[in-house]
């Protein structure tokens, strides 16, 4: 083990232990981050009234720290114990330990970050795009932010399961199934754009639907053929889906996303479960009918006038909506997935709904014991105007355009910067494509995933600050060190030594890496982890700017140099790796 603070947590609460007897080996010893040490332990505070309690007689803070550093076994792993205040513990590291701990990471494939030890069943939830729709800024937010937690769930040795929940279902399939025989199925097989310009191909249909009550009339027939499972109306819809599938998997090549067809399971999944969901919750009493529909009043959920709101379950129509799939869905997730977590990354405007279905949810006992279920929430995408995010001219921004845009401009800071070497045109669109592409990515991960979050290339695609390009130049820069010596970062081994407070302070934040991994997937905030990766590569700079690397006083100290710029590379470009953000060899 090599998170410090995992580490002195141990420690600590063996000596709690020790001093206190069994019944404390459990105590939380408040590990935080100290000014005047590396960390500090601040249980004793803590521990006034359960001791005043048991030993019957008033007991000060101070005192039981001085207990606590006497019963405290921290040889060869800190220098220095004092106590401060009213009974703070502060923890210097011992240098040999943090030298030591980097060199273990240095020797291991996972940069010392354990997998699980008893992995979870985490299902995460993301992206899902509706069919026939063109995906927009806010899909490819959830998008990047689900495929990150994906990634890091799966690093760290999680049961991940990925799930792709398109919108595929549903009555305007009625109107959009006749559209495509008005415009004809063939130009679907040619990926005609009056089919695969899907903006188009969906207002066409919606404008017949309300100014020809003819279409009107054979799009309701068609939805009831849907329902039932009409053969011919089946294949026409399944043309529509594969459209609609070829246009995501484009799009989430284009970004390196990692979901497949495979991971899809949309809304017509199930479809066949809608009856059977609602007739459960009629049978079990949960459900009532008002006003011809059949709903569910959760307790606690209240509209502006103080009136309960319900949850519709069937609509006064015989039809079901978007509520009783997901109802159908937590009770799959949980029947007959068996799933421990659950991630719904999904926009937050849906928050209400969520809360309302998994409220429905426990109250017909379909979450399971341990069972638990999360809104990731993610922030409207915003202009640099404050509102909506919207073409110069008004329109829907168009995802593709997007992309084509950051490139371009990527290849133009790209220009701008100091090369390391020559690149031809191939080379250069490969790098110019991650950078854009990477900032983009980055920009999302990189501020907490609820909030709103202001689109602007400008700031995404500068190399200063905490931006895509900056991340993936200082791995580069620590590349072009190991072509200017001539060796491979594989073959640093160091010893690692820490000397200098630069190199020390390196070394302790590249230990650091686990926990920020695992603290991006308990919260399932990936932000976390880009603020480590970023705080990292500020201090590498740090280290760079104070400790020459090539040109260091002797060979121990450039060997040891040389493998703390090994690690940082190695930590940075994993890092970015979990975050999908791609890491170019050269720059
Ligand atoms: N297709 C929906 C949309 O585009 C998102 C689906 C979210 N997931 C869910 N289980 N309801 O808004």
């Amino acid at each position: 083990m090599s998170d410090p603070q995992l580490v002195l947590a141990d420690r600590v609460r063996a000596a709690l232990a020790a001093a206190f007897g069994p019944s404390f080996a459990d105590t939380d010893p408040v590990i935080r981050p100290s000014q005047f040490a590396d960390l500090q332990a601040n249980v004793a505070m803590s521990l006034v009234k359960p001791l005043t309690q048991e030993r019957g007689e008033k007991q000060n803070p101070r005192g039981i720290a001085e207990e606590i550093v006497a019963r405290l076994d921290v040889d060869g792993l800190v220098s220095k114990v004092e106590i401060s205040g009213p009974g703070f513990i502060n923890l210097t590291l011992s240098d040999e330990w943090i030298a030591g701990r980097a060199q273990d990471a240095l020797a291991d494939d996972r940069l010392g970050v354990p997998p699980a030890e008893h992995p979870q069943k985490v299902i995460v939830e993301y992206s899902s795009p509706n069919v026939a729709k063109e995906m927009h800024v806010g899909h490819l937010r959830t998008t990047i932010v689900g495929d990150a937690i994906a990634r890091i769930g799966e690093f760290l040795g999680e049961n991940v399961v990925r799930d792709n929940h398109v919108g595929d279902w549903g009555t305007p399939f009625g109107m959009l199934i006749e559209q495509l025989l008005d415009v004809g199925v063939d130009a679907a097989e040619r990926n005609d754009s009056s089919v695969s310009d899907l903006t188009a191909f969906y207002q066409a249909a919606r404008q017949k639907f309300d100014s020809d009550p003819g279409f009107a009339e054979r799009s309701r027939t068609r939805v009831v053929k849907l329902q039932a499972g009409d053969p011919e109306t089946m294949r026409l819809w399944q043309i529509l889906v594969d459209v609609s599938k070829r246009y995501f998997n484009h799009v989430y090549a284009r970004l390196g996303v990692t979901l497949t067809d495979d991971d899809i399971k949309g809304e017509s999944f199930y479809n066949d479960l809608l009856a059977p969901t609602a007739q459960e919750l009629t049978d079990k009493g949960i459900a009532e009918i008002s006003d011809g529909a059949l709903v569910v009043f959760p307790p606690g959920f209240k509209g502006r006038e103080g009136d309960p709101l319900p949850v519709i379950v069937r609509k006064s129509d015989g039809g079901y909506n978007y509520s009783t799939t997901d109802l159908a869905t937590i009770r799959y997730r949980s029947d007959t997935e068996h799933a421990d977590r659950v991630i719904y990354v999904v926009g937050a405007p849906q928050s209400l709904h969520f809360q309302m279905a998994f409220a429905v949810a426990r109250m017909a006992g379909w979450v399971n014991d341990g069972m638990v279920l999360e809104h990731a929430e993610i922030g409207n995408v915003l202009g640099t105007d404050g509102k909506i995010l919207r073409t110069r001219a008004g329109g829907t921004v168009k995802l593709a355009e997007l992309l084509d845009e950051a490139v371009e401009r990527a290849g133009a800071e790209f220009d701008k910067l100091n090369h390391d070497g020559s690149f031809d045109a191939a080379e250069r669109e490969a790098i110019v494509e991650a950078v854009g592409i990477g900032a983009v990515k980055y920009a999302d991960l990189s501020v907490a995933r609820d909030s709103e979050y202001i689109f602007d290339f400008d700031r995404m695609i500068s190399f200063k600050g905490n931006t895509g390009p900056y991340l993936q130049y200082a791995a580069t820069r620590i590349r072009s060190i190991f072509r200017k010596a001539g060796v491979s970062p594989d073959d640093a081994h160091g010893p690692i030594t820490v000397r200098e407070p630069a190199e020390r302070a390196l070394a302790l934040h590249l230990l650091g890496f686990g926990a920020a991994v695992k603290s991006a997937f308990e919260t399932a905030e990936p932000h976390r982890l880009a603020t480590y990766l970023f705080e990292l590569a500020s201090a590498y700079t740090a280290f760079y700017e104070n400790c020459p690397v090539l040109k260091a006083p002797d060979d121990e100290t450039r060997q040891s140099r040389l493998a703390l710029c090994a690690l940082t590379l190695r930590t940075l470009v994993t890092g970015l790796g979990l975050l999908g953000v791609p890491t170019p060899e050269r720059m």
